[in-house]
């Protein structure tokens, strides 16, 4: 046998052109959702795109090569991901891919306690689930569903399952919808093995922002009235989440808050959308039609190329300056939440 490693393009990383280094890829399965949350589907009205979703081969194929390219983290989003049967075999084969460290999913929760046990077998590494109330009601009028025990269990079941060190879980706070449970969700969170990311609501294609409805960090803080301490533990803490502790509670409160505090800077992501578009940035309009490439047999190196060439593009890997310095605006239910 030849000497293999003669054969072996080098391992290289990605950086984009204002030194940004890209290690975490974002990949929406399916633009289908069994939910209808307000700030997702807030126009009824609104076409989806058709679900052109990529088979797992192809997946699995450009995951390889962007961890080739030094992509290390991985997130699965939907719509909502779990739609997907074949999600575990897909987690199963990622996280046998050199170079992959770390395989998150973010998830609606409605059907995770089913897919738990599985998903961890498989090499799931940590679990976002959205929950944006602790009240019955108020969870059907946001999500048009009567799921929240179902959620709530799914939360606790993780939780308690001793897979992650931590559960996070994602509240987009709307004023007067449910930015007055922030206290007690803050309370509930902080016994528990919870990291709550309080998340500022973004004004994205179809959800229904308006100024009236958006609540900032600074408030936030002021609504949870709690002396709370930068986390010290900032292990996974790269990233848009700024993460804090409560004296010698287990749980979290994060802010993310793209919106007051744009997080340009530091971002370190790229996107692939459900359809096979790779986006540099969530309110950017380029995009590489990666499905398509593979779809007409273009080769790893080829799109190893493109993807490379489209990183370094100014145009591609956003402009800085948070969304308010563009006008396209995305449809998160194609582009991942
Ligand atoms: N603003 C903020 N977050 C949003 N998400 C979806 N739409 C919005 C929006 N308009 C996020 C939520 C949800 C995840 C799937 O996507 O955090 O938990």
């Amino acid at each position: 046998m030849s000497n293999d490693t003669d054969n072996k393009p080098s391992r290289t990383e990605l950086v984009d052109f204002w030194k940004r280094k890209i290690t975490y890829l974002r990949v929406s399965l399916t633009n289908r959702c069994n939910f209808r949350c307000k700030y997702c589907y807030g126009n009824p009205d609104l076409k989806i795109p058709k679900d052109d979703r990529l088979p797992n081969e192809y997946l699995i194929r450009l995951i390889e090569i962007t961890a080739f390219l030094g992509i290390n983290k991985i997130r699965f989003t939907g719509g909502e991901p779990l739609l997907r049967r074949d999600i575990i075999d897909l987690i199963a084969n990622v996280s046998s891919i050199e170079g992959i460290k770390s395989i998150g999913i973010t998830t609606n929760g409605y059907y995770l306690a089913k897919y738990l046990p599985d998903l961890a077998t498989a090499g799931l590494s940590n679990v976002n689930i959205s929950l944006d109330t602790l009240n019955k009601d108020t969870f059907k009028a946001i999500t048009g569903v009567d799921g929240f025990e179902k959620v709530y269990l799914a939360i606790e079941l993780a939780e308690q399952s001793g897979y992650f060190p931590l559960v996070k879980v994602n509240t987009v706070v709307m004023r007067s919808i449910n930015d007055m449970e922030m206290p007690r969700f803050t309370e509930w969170a902080l016994k528990r093995k919870i990291d709550l990311r309080f998340i500022e609501f973004m004004p994205t294609a179809d959800s229904g922002w308006g100024k009236n409805l958006f609540v900032g960090e600074d408030e936030m803080r002021e609504k949870i009235r709690l002396n709370l301490e930068a986390d010290p533990e900032s292990g996974d803490n790269i990233g848009p989440a700024r993460r804090y502790r409560y004296k010698d509670y287990p749980g979290r409160i994060s802010f993310i808050s793209a919106v007051s505090h744009n997080f340009c800077d530091s971002c370190n992501r790229l996107r692939l959308t459900a359809n096979g578009d790779l986006i540099g940035c969530l309110f950017g309009r380029g995009k590489l039609s990666l499905g398509n490439m593979m779809k007409k047999g273009l080769n790893n190196i080829d799109i190893m190329e493109r993807i490379f060439e489209a990183v370094g593009d100014p145009e591609f890997k956003g402009i800085r300056g948070g969304f308010f310095a563009r006008e396209h605006k995305p449809l998160m239910r194609s582009v991942g939440g």
